[in-house]
């Protein structure tokens, strides 16, 4: 069996100082890394209280390693095509992911479905992030399927990861407006853009304690979430649909 390929970067050079209180993160990519990179300035400038530990990747040629890279983050390479199955696949990453004791483990465009056993391993401490507004529109292709059903606001949900794909409870999400004239890629910018100032905000009310998870729920300020929490939406996406025309 295949055990994971470690490429050790310099730990710690991406983030502040360790802290007593800080977090430990696991961020887990496949490909570009854009909400990687979102996180570990976050880290890096104490909008989270989080350290990256490691960043582990299922992919070789994925982007966003140079970002851990540069970054002095450790990372782990776990080709997911050097396992015989999902099951041999999800043990390795596992106990990759509890050598480095996270605190919580961070999914940033991490391109597998998950094993119930890997989820249970990891359960109330794994997060994933979604370009919907959950529950509309689990699964791929969001932007084309949000403009094919007409919907006047897009955007993207951080949640828990549970064994039920795209389903877990959700901590917080950003809303876009859909602009006329818009395309999948034009829309998806705009997500994206979201994407990279919600997932530091729901990261760090997790890492504080203001949030947690359990049977089920989110638990936020000590009350039961009823609904996630909203990102303040960024001054400049109000004004985004100004000056686009209706193709
Ligand atoms: C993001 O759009 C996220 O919502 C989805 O995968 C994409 C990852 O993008 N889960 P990046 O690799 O962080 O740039």
């Amino acid at each position: 069996m295949p055990g994971p390929e470690a490429a050790a970067g310099v730990a710690g050079a991406g983030n502040r100082g360790a802290q007593d209180s800080e977090k430990r993160l696991a961020v887990l990519i496949s490909g570009r890394g854009s909400n990687l990179k979102a996180l570990i300035d976050a880290c890096a400038d104490g909008r989270v209280n989080g350290r990256i530990v490691v960043v582990i990747s299922n992919r070789p040629s994925a982007p966003g390693l140079a970002h851990a890279r540069e970054a002095g983050i450790p990372q782990v390479l776990i080709d997911h095509r050097r396992y015989p199955d999902r099951e041999a696949f999800d043990r390795a990453l596992g106990d990759s992911l509890a050598s480095h004791q996270p605190d919580l483990v961070v999914l940033a465009g991490f391109m597998r479905v998950l094993t119930p056993g890997l989820v249970r391993r990891f359960e109330n401490r794994m997060v994933n992030i979604h370009p919907s507004l959950l529950p509309d529109l689990r699964g791929l292709d969001t932007h084309a399927r949000a403009l094919a059903a007409g919907v006047a606001h897009h955007g993207a949900s951080v949640h828990f990861v549970t064994t039920e794909l795209d389903s877990g409870p959700v901590v917080m999400q950003a809303r876009v407006p859909v602009c006329p004239g818009d395309t999948p890629e034009t829309l998806a910018a705009r997500v994206q853009a979201a994407e990279h100032r919600l997932y530091p905000a729901a990261v760090e009310m997790i890492c504080s304690g203001r949030v947690h998870a359990a049977s089920d729920n989110i638990w936020c300020d000590g009350q039961r979430l009823e609904r996630p929490l909203l990102l303040d939406p960024a001054p400049e996406t109000k004004k985004s649909c100004v000056g686009t025309t209706s193709s």
